[in-house]
């Protein structure tokens, strides 16, 4: 594969039906042009993702959004107005343009703008909006630096653009706002408390098993290769094992491996931390990740979320 190119041969390669990785301010993006399902299915074939989880499309800027879909209900504009660029997953109705294989057959795709400038400037060169999945095997953990995509991904990809870590290090949110009320399909980088704030009361509907609302939540996900389990720390000894700790390192307990995901107890930090430091762990030869909750709370609920489901993975 070849190293780190300019935007512009990226945006040539994505026009031509090429496969980039990019940063985003959240994770990095295995993107496709939108409008080509050749490219797309190149995603899922990457990837190895089951074709009935929909993709996120990505565009330049929120004005793109009626250019490319028309008309959007009244609450889904002002989330966009609100919070694009930036952390947020919106739900709209597929437009023709878009071909079925991107949304999984669904009649409605999901679409954000990024908050990160070599993104926007990526996707605003290619002239076309840019289907990114994150750029991980399908299941695993989610890639935070662009060597996470290429260990992960390799020669599966024509081209990594390499931003450094990411901001926020944990997916978007993803709503539904087509209803007469909010329904929050995945937690992610922009906390429920933001949108509570800007638009009233929401729901929180996360799938779990079955037909999930929004696929990517299935149960077990974003697991790391070594078995996950989540807990505090203790003196129960089973050869080489690992912990990921919110603020401090265990008092107690014999740990071949810690990771401290925040000293200043930042929960911000620590999402921003998450992925590296599990990254790090899985790499580190312990035969068991132990990994301390944080406090329920802001985007801590969505570090929460993804540590329960690579949990579930497990169990
Ligand atoms: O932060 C992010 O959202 C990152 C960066 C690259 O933008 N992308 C990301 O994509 O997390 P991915 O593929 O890992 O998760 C996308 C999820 C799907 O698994 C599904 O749950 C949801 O978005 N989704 C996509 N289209 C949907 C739709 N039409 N209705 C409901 N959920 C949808
Ligand atoms: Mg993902």
């Amino acid at each position: 594969m070849p190293a780190d190119r300019g935007i512009d041969e990226a945006a040539a390669v994505l026009r031509a039906g090429g496969l980039v990785a990019f940063p985003t301010e959240t994770v990095y993006g295995l993107g496709a042009n939108a409008l080509d399902a050749r490219a797309a299915a190149r995603i899922f074939e990457a990837k190895a993702r089951p074709s009935f989880d929909p993709l996120i499309s990505h565009l330049a800027d929120a004005a793109d959004l009626t250019a490319l879909v028309g008309a959007v209900p009244p609450a889904v504009a002002a989330l966009a107005e609100r919070f694009w660029p930036g952390p947020l997953t919106l739900i709209v109705d597929r437009p023709a343009a878009i071909p079925p294989i991107v949304t999984s057959g669904l009649e409605t795709m999901a679409v954000r703008v990024p908050d990160e400038p070599a993104a926007r400037a990526l996707i605003a060169a290619a002239g076309v909006p840019v289907a990114a999945p994150s750029a991980n095997r399908f299941g695993q953990l989610s890639p935070t630096r662009a060597e996470h995509v290429v260990a992960g991904l390799g020669a599966a990809v024509d081209v990594v653009l390499d931003g450094g870590p990411t901001r926020c290090g944990i997916e978007s949110t993803i709503v539904d706002a087509r209803g007469d009320r909010l329904v929050v399909l995945r937690l992610g980088a922009l906390p429920v408390e933001a949108l509570v704030e800007a638009v009233g009361p929401v729901d929180v509907r996360l799938g779990s098993s079955g037909q999930p609302v929004a696929p990517g939540t299935l149960a077990a996900h974003y697991a790391p290769r070594t078995p996950l389990r989540l807990g505090a720390a203790d003196e129960r000894d089973g050869g080489r094992r690992g912990f990921l700790a919110f603020r401090e390192p265990p008092a107690e307990g014999d740990w071949a491996a810690v990771e401290v995901l925040s000293p200043d107890g930042d929960l911000t930090a620590a999402a921003a931390r998450l992925f590296d430091a599990l990254h790090r762990l899985d790499a580190a030869g312990v035969t068991e990740i132990v990994a301390e909750p944080v406090p329920d709370e802001g985007i801590g609920r969505a570090v929460n979320d993804r540590l329960r489901r690579a949990a579930a993975t497990w169990h």
